[in-house]
């Protein structure tokens, strides 16, 4: 490859990797598999090999991921500052590292072999299982939990030891062991103080129940149980961390009054300390019982009541491990070996096409049921029509099933030699399941929609159910209540809602005076909500919740929005071209203009609370672009224009009134803004502008603060 194509390369894997990394340690909803995260990785790390000169000082190859709420730099401890740190964090006394990894079979005897050559003499191996879970490090001081820390960047970690507590294997107070003598000199087995690191994680039965209720009450259920372990030790609540059922299992002790000469000596000892550690592992002292032992677990994993993803292959002799060392990211003395996603070949009984809310065709595939990672799967997604050619499909056919970050399994693969000669080729629909539209196949998203938007009863359902959802308008109504009054012919549309009386629900099976009182109550309640979570709950195609947010920030009600030009949405945070048209489409619906009419005369809120409250008129007029990073969040200080009567633009024209630049502005900003005569102002300016700061400027921040904390 050549050094220019390198270098975007090394660009793009740099940021799918951040991305990857932000979104499996920080919001515990991993969109890739942890295969595809590897490769990535390993691309990365092969680009910076061969062009060392493009590698970057902060590369994603040389850190460990960070779970860290909010990352700050590391200072004894870190305490909470406010109401927004989540936990207190502290810096890790020896760096919490990862481990290298590898799908290859053959890069142990590798392994084996830097190892060997390291330390100039054979060596035994310590193999165990590799627990999915999330890493957690304990500290124990004179025999008691003092401290739980999250693994955070590797350098600081986020203190859960309240939560830590809540988790029934793990003791508070370590055990004296049977044939333990105390004396006077040495009346503890165990030093004063010592690290043990190891994974919490949720096993299977546990996970299984826990998205049980989460999809019941309407959340979004955790893709794996790894990212439910991680989300559950970051809850606030630590009495709801006893009920998510997680376990540990410690593998790794630390501290520097330790006298062990192994690995295994060191977990069978504080295993008698009442810590628990894992029987299931082995010294090995060939590559072939490494060997034995990878293959053996790879099929009896499927057995654990807990998900395993590889096998970790440690030097078992703990005094080379110093010899050995470590690098910045892993320990040269261990290796993980990593299984292949787990897999399971069932037969295709007959493939459903669902239509979504939003008018999308999902092809869905009933198979025969089959046990895959702890739960017995019988559908799956196959995505769309690209997909199904691509994979060849046949009804009738066997099929691998795989679970990857998303919650319900895909096909990944077929077996043709297994295949009936007379097994039927499945047709994607050309005309919409429900209503027979002829259905729109979007190129660029590669799926097929129904357009009748309107008209389609299942889409139509689907978006009545989702206006009433509770992250929505959060009416109480199940999916039958919709059933019962769509079918009834009492709400067609969304607005219809607001015009049923007591009346017409009494028509409805199973109706009494007091459930249709409450229903009509819970829709009076629901007039409360604020305008954010309307927009969210009108189901405009590509509007989730963020981009709602988003939307109800930047235009404040309603109207600004549907007059928005293409432009000024492309101009909003967040908001793409695949977003911009989507809005503009449903704008220009005038059934759908019709709804927010009827809607407004119902007293729904359509305006932001932002717009209602405003403090001053102090920049009334003004059309101000940020750029930079500022004292308070950019979102809070894009608020604090609105409620001071400014209006917000990212782009800078003529028209703009000031460019405020905070620290690191964008010079391409800074240079137009002079070019075209726009004021540049700092942030002490602007707040000397909308009247929030004497003219004392060492009391800027004092200012600053009060000016978050009462408006936020
Ligand atoms: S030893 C210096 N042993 O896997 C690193 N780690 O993907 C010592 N893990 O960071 C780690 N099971 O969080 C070790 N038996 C095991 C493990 C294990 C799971 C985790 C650990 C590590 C990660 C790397």
């Amino acid at each position: 490859m050549e050094k220019t194509q390198a270098y975007k390369r090394i660009q793009e894997l740099t940021e799918l990797i951040n991305d990857a990394n932000k979104r499996y340690y920080v919001d515990n909803a991993p969109t890739i598999s942890d295969y595809e995260f590897d490769m990535l990785m390993k691309e990365l790390e092969s680009l910076e090999k061969d062009y060392p000169d493009l590698k970057s000082a902060d590369s994603p190859t040389g850190k460990v991921g960070s779970d860290l709420f909010n990352p700050v730099p590391a200072s004894g401890s870190i305490g909470v500052n406010g109401a927004k740190r989540e936990f207190e964090q502290y810096p890790h006394r020896y760096p919490m590292l990862s481990l290298a990894n590898t799908y290859d079979i053959s890069e142990i005897q590798a392994f084996a072999d830097r190892v060997a050559k390291g330390i100039g003499n054979v060596c035994t191996f310590s193999c165990e299982l590799k627990f999915d879970g999330t890493a957690i490090c304990l500290t124990y001081r004179n025999g008691r939990l003092y401290r739980a820390l999250t693994r955070g960047d590797g350098t600081v970690g986020d203190d859960v030891t309240e939560n830590v507590k809540r988790i029934s294997n793990i003791p508070q107070v370590l055990k004296m062991p049977a044939d333990f003598t105390p004396t006077r000199s040495n009346p503890y087995p165990w030093p004063k103080e010592f690290e043990i690191r190891g994974e919490i994680y949720m096993p299977w039965e546990a996970f299984d129940r826990l998205n049980e209720v989460r999809i019941k009450e309407e959340e979004t259920p955790f893709a794996n149980p790894r990212n439910a372990a991680s989300g559950s030790l970051k809850l606030i609540d630590s009495n709801a961390v006893a009920e998510r059922g997680l376990e540990c299992t410690l593998y790794h002790v630390l501290g520097e009054d330790l006298n062990f000469q192994t690995h295994a000596q060191a977990l069978d000892t504080v295993a008698s300390w009442g810590l628990p550690v894992s029987d299931k592992r082995n010294i090995c002292t060939s590559i072939e019982d490494i060997r034995d032992f990878i293959t053996y677990w790879d099929t009896e994993r499927k057995n654990l009541p807990f998900a395993t993803d590889g096998i970790v292959i440690k030097v078992n002799e703990i005094p080379y491990h110093t010899e050995l060392g470590y690098t910045s990211k892993v320990p040269r003395w261990a290796v993980a070996y990593k299984f292949k996603a787990e897999q399971a070949l069932t037969r295709l009984v007959s493939i459903d096409y669902q239509v979504g809310r939003t008018g999308a065709v999902t092809p869905v595939a009933n198979l025969e049921p089959v046990q895959l990672s702890g739960t017995v799967v019988k559908r799956a997604s196959l995505h769309n029509s690209d997909q199904m050619h691509l994979l060849d499909i046949h009804i009738g056919d066997y099929v691998y099933v795989e679970k990857g970050g998303e919650i319900i399994p895909k096909i990944t693969g077929v077996d043709p030699g297994r295949r009936c000669p007379d097994a039927a080729q499945p047709h994607f629909p050309e005309f919409c399941p429900d209503c027979g539209t002829p259905l729109v196949k979007d190129e660029e998203e590669a799926r097929s929609f129904c357009p009748n938007q309107s008209g389609c009863p299942t889409q139509i359902k689907g978006k009545l159910v989702h206006f009433l959802s509770r992250k929505a308008m959060n009416v109480i109504a199940g999916d039958s209540t919709v059933e019962q009054l769509f079918n009834k012919g009492l709400v067609w549309n969304v607005a219809d809602f607001y015009e049923l009386k007591k009346e017409h629900l009494l028509m409805l099976d199973g109706w009494k005076e007091r459930s249709a009182e409450r229903f009509l109550n819970s829709l009076q309640d629901s007039l409360e909500t604020p305008f954010e979570k309307v927009l969210y709950a009108l189901g405009i195609r590509h509007i989730g919740e963020t981009t709602a947010k988003s939307l109800a920030r930047h235009f404040g009600n309603i109207d600004s929005l549907a007059s928005a030009s293409r432009e000024e949405l492309l101009a909003t945070d967040d908001i793409g071209e695949v977003i911009a048209d989507s809005i503009k489409e449903w704008f220009s619906d005038e059934v759908n203009i019709e709804i927010i009419t009827r809607l407004k005369s119902s007293g729904l809120r359509f305006a932001t609370d932002a717009v209602k409250e405003k403090l001053s008129d102090s920049l009334e007029g003004k059309t101000i672009v940020i750029s930079g990073n500022f004292s308070i969040p950019r979102d809070h200080m894009k608020k604090l224009i609105e409620t001071h009567g400014g209006k917000n633009s990212s782009s800078i024209s003529g028209k703009t009134s000031y460019l405020l630049a905070g620290e690191k502005a964008g010079p391409e900003k800074l240079r137009k803004a002079e070019s075209l005569g726009v004021q540049v102002i700092d942030e002490v300016r602007f707040m000397h502008i909308i009247g929030q700061i004497p003219d004392k400027s060492d009391e800027t921040n004092d200012y600053l603060l009060n000016e978050q904390l009462t408006l936020f």
